[in-house]
């Protein structure tokens, strides 16, 4: 056995935790685009109806073979580029999603081979609507204990496929889509900051796919039942949405000892605009200050962070040094904020 003093081993973990940045980011949606007319045709609902609740005017529908890893895959892609990584510098994939392509293999493994990130490991997390911030704070937590270089974290849904399109409710609000994001360790002073994470199991019947998995398994009957799509109490989520995101924006930039006024842009989850217009008003934010992209996409789960991110610095409403919010919301419950500075 070794004694103590003649052992050299290096500790990854034991040098101060280094700071994580975004380097790129990227994403992608499907071709196909169904409007507000188009579920006319389909549900007893009306345009005006959809854009004075929600703000959304369209969404993107994948094609019946484009599952969440192609799309995913696509927005990785676009992420790499941005941030010049080749795949086999990518040591870790986590994919958030809540329609995985199949229960397992996970989707992340999906996406590794169809981006060829053979040296990678790969998991996928489930946070329903708030997956890519949960999934970037873990993404971020192996980079800065050292555990990983290189982490692409990716956001991805095929909606479409867990909606009842007979339940106007609900077929109206989700559009499908990815994005991606690497995060690299590159000296930035501050980069990813802090990230708030809340959870309440309490309330997990207000939104959930009940069927499909062990407690309801997939059988003819609950398959007649619908018990495979999307439920919503769309009233309860929202009350639960503002209160929460409002009050994980307040405690990102308490941690952090920012005011409101230090932010430049605030991301959030784009479920309704008239949910943004309430958190607005609670932490003192005015609506310029929020970046919307609802009216085109829909509400598009754990892409939607990151699909509105990846635009809002690809059309420059964010630059170099600004400081970014970002804040979601979604089944289980569970809700998130991180402010990073860019
Ligand atoms: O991403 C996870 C988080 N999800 C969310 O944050 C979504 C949160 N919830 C919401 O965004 C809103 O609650 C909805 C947009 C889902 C609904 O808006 P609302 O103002 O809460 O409407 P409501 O559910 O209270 O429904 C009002 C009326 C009802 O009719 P009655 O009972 O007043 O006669 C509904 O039947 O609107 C009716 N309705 C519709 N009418 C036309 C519901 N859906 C539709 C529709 N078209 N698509």
């Amino acid at each position: 056995m070794n004694t103590e003093a003649s052992r050299t081993l290096i500790n990854p973990r034991s040098s101060s935790t280094r700071t994580v940045s975004i380097a790129g980011t990227g994403c992608y949606a499907p071709e196909r685009v169904m409007t507000n007319a188009d579920l006319e045709r389909l549900v007893d609902t009306s345009d005006e109806w959809i854009y004075t609740r929600t703000g959304i005017r369209q969404r993107h529908i994948a094609a019946q073979d484009e599952a969440t890893s192609d799309m995913a895959a696509e927005a990785a892609r676009r992420a790499m580029k941005e941030a010049g990584i080749e795949a086999d510098d990518i040591d870790m994939i986590v994919v958030a999603t809540c329609t995985p392509d199949m229960f397992f293999p996970s989707t992340a493994c999906f996406v590794q081979k169809q981006i060829g990130a053979s040296r990678a490991f790969c998991m996928d997390l489930s946070a329903a609507c708030s997956g890519f911030l949960y999934a970037m704070e873990v993404g971020q937590q192996f980079i800065s204990t050292a555990s990983a270089d290189t982490v692409l974290v990716i956001g991805a849904e095929k909606m479409s496929s867990v909606l009842d399109w007979r339940d106007r409710s609900t077929c109206v609000l989700f559009g499908d889509g990815a994005g991606a994001a690497v995060l690299q360790s590159r000296g930035a002073e501050y980069g990813i900051m802090t990230t708030v994470l809340g959870s309440n199991g309490n309330l997990s019947d207000l939104l959930s796919i009940p069927g499909g998995g062990s407690r309801n398994p997939l059988t003819a009957e609950s398959l007649e039942e619908g018990m495979n799509t999307l439920r919503m109490a769309g009233r309860e989520v929202f009350k639960h949405a503002v209160t929460s995101m409002s009050n994980a924006v307040l405690e990102a930039l308490r941690r952090c000892g920012a005011s409101i006024d230090d932010v430049d842009c605030i991301i959030p989850h784009q479920a309704n605009a008239r949910i943004i217009q309430a958190i607005g008003q609670r932490v003192g934010a005015p609506i310029e200050k929020f970046y919307l992209n609802v009216d085109r996409f829909g509400n598009t789960s754990a892409a939607s962070i990151i699909m509105a991110l990846d635009e809002a610095v690809r059309n420059g409403r964010i630059k170099n040094n600004d400081l970014v919010l970002l804040v979601v919301f979604g089944g289980g419950f569970t809700w998130a904020a991180s402010l990073v500075e860019w």
